[in-house]
C-alpha cells in the first residue's frame, strides 16, 4: 500500500506574515486528511514560522532545495540538512526543474543532494520531467529515464524506497496545461519500470511517484484514480488555503 503525499511547493511565493497566515486557514481544513501525507514547502525564510505555528498538525513542512554539502562550511548563500531540520523541516524538495533550469543543476548534483538530504535524516522528493521540445522530439521516456536512474544512481534497495518521485513535465508547470491523467499515467507506469530495473520488484512497487504540473481542484480526482499516481506536488494551486485543502481531501 503507497500512502499518497499531496505537497504544496510555494516556490518564491510568501512574505511571512503571509506564509502564516496561509498555514493558520489551510491547518483546519485538511485536519481530518488522514488518507494521505500533507507537505507544505515555503520559502526558507518562512520556514521556522510556518513549522511553529504546524507544530502538533499533520501537516509537514519541506525545504524547496538543499547543499549538496552536509556539512558546515564556507559556502555563502546556502542551506544545509542540518539547518533545515532546524528549521522545522522533515521533508526536501530536490531537482525542481525550476533548479535545473535557473540554477543549473544536473543529475549529478541532485544525485549529491539527494545523498545529503539522506545523511540528515531528510525526506527526500526528487523531481524529473520533460520539456516541451523533448517530448515532442519523442524523447520523452528517454529523458526521464535517464534523470531517474542518474538522479537515483548508487543507492541500495534500502536507501531508494522512502524517496518520493516527481514526474512534472515542464511543459505543464504553470502553464495550466495539465498533463492528461492517461499522459500522465503512462510516464509514471515507465517511471515505475525505470525503478524496478533499478531497484528491483518490490522495492519500486513500494515507491510513491507523485505528478506535478498544473494539479487543480479539479483535476486531482482523475488524477489520483490512475494506478501510478501516488498524490501530487502543487504549485500555484498550494497558494490558496482553500484550492490546496480541496486538492488535498480529493476523496471526499
Ligand atoms: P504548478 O507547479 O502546479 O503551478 O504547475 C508545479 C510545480 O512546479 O511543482
Amino acid at each position: 500500500m503507497r500512502k499518497p503525499v499531496i505537497a504544496g511547493n510555494w516556490k518564491m511565493y510568501k512574505l511571512v506574515s503571509e506564509a502564516v497566515s496561509l498555514v493558520l486557514e489551510l491547518k483546519p481544513l485538511v485536519a481530518n486528511a488522514n488518507h494521505c501525507e500533507v507537505v507544505v514547502a515555503p520559502p526558507y525564510t518562512s520556514l521556522r514560522s510556518v513549522a511553529d505555528r504546524l507544530e502538533g498538525s499533520g501537516i509537514k513542512v519541506a525545504g524547496q532545495n538543499l547543499c549538496e554539502s552536509a556539512e558546515f562550511g564556507a559556502r555563502t548563500g546556502e542551506v544545509n540538512g542540518a539547518m533545515l531540520r532546524d528549521a522545522g523541516c522533515e521533508w526536501v524538495i530536490i531537482g525542481h526543474s525550476e533548479r535545473r533550469e535557473f540554477s543549473s543543476e544536473n543529475d549529478a548534483l541532485v544525485n549529491a543532494k539527494l545523498k545529503a538530504a539522506m545523511k540528515t535524516g531528510l525526506r527526500p522528493i526528487v523531481c524529473v520531467g520533460e520539456r516541451l521540445e523533448e517530448r515532442e522530439a519523442g524523447r520523452a521516456e528517454e529523458v526521464v529515464r535517464s534523470q531517474v536512474t542518474g538522479s537515483l544512481g548508487s543507492l541500495t534497495p534500502d536507501e531508494a524506497m522512502p524517496i518520493v518521485v516527481a514526474y512534472e513535465p515542464v511543459w505543464a508547470i504553470g502553464t495550466g496545461r495539465t498533463a492528461t491523467p492517461e499522459i500522465a499515467q503512462s510516464m509514471h507506469a515507465s517511471i515505475r519500470r525505470f525503478l524496478m530495473e533499478q531497484f528491483g520488484n518490490k522495492t519500486a512497487d513500494l515507491m510513491r511517484i507523485l505528478y506535478g504540473g498544473s494539479v487543480k481542484p479539479d483535476n486531482i480526482k482523475a488524477l489520483m484514480a490512475q494506478r501510478d499516481i501516488d498524490g501530487a506536488l502543487v504549485g500555484g494551486a498550494s497558494l490558496d488555503a482553500r484550492s490546496f485543502a480541496q486538492i488535498v481531501n480529493y476523496p471526499g
